[in-house]
């Protein structure tokens, strides 16, 4: 009760000032001795992936107790994926800063970090590194699945699938009704590998996640032990100040990167891993990222690279069972936030058994990471693609540019039949980068022309300064760096251009002269976006590219020279 004392101007009183505000709520001396745990509460009604904070908030609250600790439930901003306009990014930086403020403002001696979708996990963590407190990361769980004359459906690779066939014109309206009823059969996050169970993975691959806890569904008596043994846990590193910058280290982050790869996790971890090795005073290293994706394949059959589902993973055994797989390639003397290195926890971890869905490194489900990192003069900052979502026709391909100017051209032009498009041709869609949208919204998996459709192309090459959601698939090349509103050569390519995309040679090449392009950038100044007041005025002037993790540049510490990963 004695940290971070409001100023009165005599602490004394603050403290005196503060216990009869708490005792006001029937708190006893006794309980104010104990070690202070804040819960940090992003249950909201417009976030049904946090639909089940109340049980997950009273069995971490169970745990606290049983260990000795007085949980202090706080609430903090909640973004949903769907509910947040204009952007989920948009809002992120928000709440790391909510949650960093009000976790330094606010005395308490460990935080549990309660989140779940998307954007959520990378807040908080953010947040707490900033902050510097013993931290711990509850995850909500994934949803269960759902089912469609016959067929497992769930979140959100198959609302794609379908969209897309009601889209072609092969499935009716009365269809997608029904499979829009099934889609999400239960409070939780996405039930495929895409953002939220990448990073749910990703605390775990950490260390600043318990062991066991990324998996379990959101519904179920596993998921809730967790929260209760979470609880527990964060008295444990209150009483040790196990503080987070202890378990955050370069090996956490390697061990983290090695698993996004193997995961064939979302392509948007990469931005949230930049954001928070940022924190830290570390850079995230676009190309060692890239050496690694060389030597790690994917490991796991989750959709949207493979077949499976989170609750099919949590059935082989989650975590542990990937982590054992990857063991050979870890980095297993980082500290985790049991106390105990990753290698220490690995040897205590449940025997392995027979399953389909964690491969072993001899059998992969795809020889690579899932994720390769591209340069050329297209993106002199780097671009990635999630190839192991992509069409392996499509890895090497040389094509003439359909360029989209913006978000608006694209909805007002693609399915137009007076669209100049054929099969071969490369899609480009410009200025949905960091500060062009605003927020880098999760467009780069943007919809196929219903021309091409209509001529039986399902896939084709996507070029764009964008996001794409982690459940999205597709031959889709994203996060162009420098985006087109702050004067990258995006912004300077133009329609009938002949663009080069090779995966294996990481190259992506716009075919034009550089004194073209310099030509093109004189005849068209730049008009970056600007907002006259209030949060939007804060983004545009401070956000940051994607390779710096689309943070504020006022919240990332000074850098230390430590590059992430470090091989
Ligand atoms: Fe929340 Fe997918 S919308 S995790």
């Amino acid at each position: 009760m004695r940290r971070g004392l409001t100023s009165y101007g005599d602490a004394e009183f603050s403290l005196f000032l503060r216990k009869a505000f708490i005792k006001g709520a029937g708190y006893s001396d006794a309980a104010l001795e104990r070690p202070v745990i804040g819960i940090a509460d992003t249950g909201s009604g417009f976030n049904p992936c946090h639909g089940n904070m109340p049980q997950l908030i009273e069995a971490v609250q169970r745990g606290i107790l049983l260990a000795g600790g007085l949980p202090v439930r706080f609430p903090t901003i909640s973004v949903h994926e769907s509910f947040a306009h204009p952007t989920s990014m948009y809002l992120r930086n928000l709440m790391a800063i909510d949650s960093e403020e009000m976790i330094r403002a606010q005395p308490m001696d460990a935080v549990v970090l309660i989140g779940g979708c998307d954007k959520t996990v990378p807040a908080q963590l953010m947040g707490a590194a900033s902050a510097g407190v013993p931290a711990i990361q509850l995850v909500t769980g994934s949803m269960l699945t759902g089912s469609h004359r016959g067929q497992t459906v769930g979140a959100c690779t198959d609302c794609r699938r379908y969209w897309g066939q009601y889209r072609a014109g092969q499935i009716d309206a009365t269809e997608i009704a029904d499979v829009n009823n099934q889609l999400v059969a239960s409070v939780g996050t996405c039930s495929v590998m895409g953002t939220a169970s990448t990073m749910a993975c990703i605390v775990e691959a950490l260390g600043v996640a318990l062991p066991g806890s990324a998996s379990p569904p959101a519904v179920s008596a596993d998921r809730v032990r967790v929260a209760e043994a979470t609880g527990a846990q964060a008295v444990a590193i209150a009483k040790q100040r196990l503080t987070i910058d202890r378990i955050l280290t370069p090996a956490a982050f390697e061990n983290a990167l090695r698993v996004l790869l193997a995961l064939g996790g979302s392509t948007n971890a990469i931005v949230h891993l930049a954001a928070i090795a940022g924190r830290l005073g570390f850079e995230l290293e676009l190309r060692a990222l890239d050496r690694l994706g060389r030597e790690t394949p994917v490991l796991v059959n989750l959709k949207p690279s493979g077949e499976h589902y989170m609750e099919d993973f949590h059935a082989a055994g989650g975590m542990p069972a990937l982590l054992r797989a990857l063991k050979p390639l870890l980095q297993l003397d980082a500290l985790t936030v049991t106390g105990r290195t990753l290698g220490q926890e690995l040897d205590a971890a449940p025997p392995a058994f027979a399953q389909d869905v964690v491969r072993p490194l001899d059998a992969p489900i795809y020889r690579e990471g899932g994720i390769a990192v591209l340069w050329g003069n297209l993106a002199p900052g780097g671009a990635i693609i999630k190839q192991s979502a992509a069409d392996p026709a499509l890895m090497e391909h040389e094509g003439r540019a359909v360029v989209f100017e913006n978000a608006a051209d694209l909805a007002a032009r693609v399915d137009s039949d007076e669209l100049d498009v054929s099969p071969g041709d490369v899609l480009v869609l410009k200025h949905i980068g960091p500060r062009g949208a605003p927020g880098m919204p999760e467009a780069g998996a943007f919809p196929i022309p219903r021309k091409l459709l209509r001529q039986g192309v399902k896939d084709a090459v996507r070029i764009s300064d964008g996001r794409m959601s982690g459940t999205a698939f597709g031959t889709v090349v994203l996060h162009v760096t420098p985006e087109a509103a702050v004067g990258g050569p995006l912004a300077y390519v133009q329609h009938g251009d002949r663009i080069r995309l090779s995966v294996s040679r990481r190259e992506l090449q716009l075919l034009v002269s550089d004194d073209e392009l310099a030509r093109r950038a004189q005849a068209q100044p730049l008009q970056p976006p600007k907002a006259e007041r209030g949060y939007r005025k804060l983004w545009h002037a401070h956000v940051l590219q994607a390779d710096q993790g689309v943070d504020f540049d006022f919240l990332r510490a000074a850098p230390s020279g430590v590059k992430v990963p470090r091989s």
